[in-house]
């Protein structure tokens, strides 16, 4: 049963939200919220029963998908890049970063945390053309995207130790 309180959280956050069940073959997922709706254009009804990596089409990534395969069964907190699409076909890149929850001791669910890992994260080459001024914005970005991914990291983080103690509340 999903503890109610991890419901609500996951229902009322503004960030896209997913959890698979642990327990039952293919994880299967859940719950996903209205931003994961907003992100990749599936309702819930559509998604909720099925493993979360339709959202891959039919791409060949067997890197990215080993990477998520290697955390889910360490049980490790972790973020992979997958190419995704969505509903209306367009693609597009899915920061997700998974967290396992426990409930009483044990594994209960996966949540996935995704954001879209827009243009802008991406280094513009002006550094590899040369040029100091280039140089400088290259610098800058890389700063903008360093920080832009610490807060998406932290952002997840906390969702998830929020998360971990809403189960443990009775
Ligand atoms: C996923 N997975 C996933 N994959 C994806 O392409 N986009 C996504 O948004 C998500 N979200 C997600 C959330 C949660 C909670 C879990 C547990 C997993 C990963 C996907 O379901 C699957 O694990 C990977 O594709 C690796 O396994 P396969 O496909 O190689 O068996």
């Amino acid at each position: 049963m999903l503890p109610k309180r991890l419901r609500s959280f996951i229902e009322d956050a503004d960030i896209p939200l997913s959890l698979a069940d642990a327990q039952t073959p293919d994880m299967p997922l859940v719950l996903v919220n209205a931003a994961f709706e907003r992100l990749t254009g599936y309702l819930s009804e559509e998604v909720v029963g099925q493993n979360c990596r339709f959202l891959q089409g039919n791409t060949d990534q067997p890197e990215a998908r080993s990477e998520v395969r290697a955390l889910l069964s360490g049980r490790a907190d972790g973020q992979v890049v997958l190419k995704n699409y969505r509903k209306n076909g367009e693609r597009f890149d899915n920061l997700l970063f998974l967290f396992p929850i426990e409930i009483g001791g044990k594994l209960a669910y996966f949540l996935g945390s995704q954001f879209e890992a827009t243009g802008e994260d991406t280094l513009s080459d002006s550094a590899a053309r040369g040029g100091y001024l280039k140089a400088h914005l290259a610098t800058l970005q890389t700063d903008t995207r360093i920080l832009k991914a610490q807060t998406r990291r932290t952002t997840s983080e906390s969702i998830a130790i929020a998360a971990r103690t809403l189960v443990t509340l009775s």
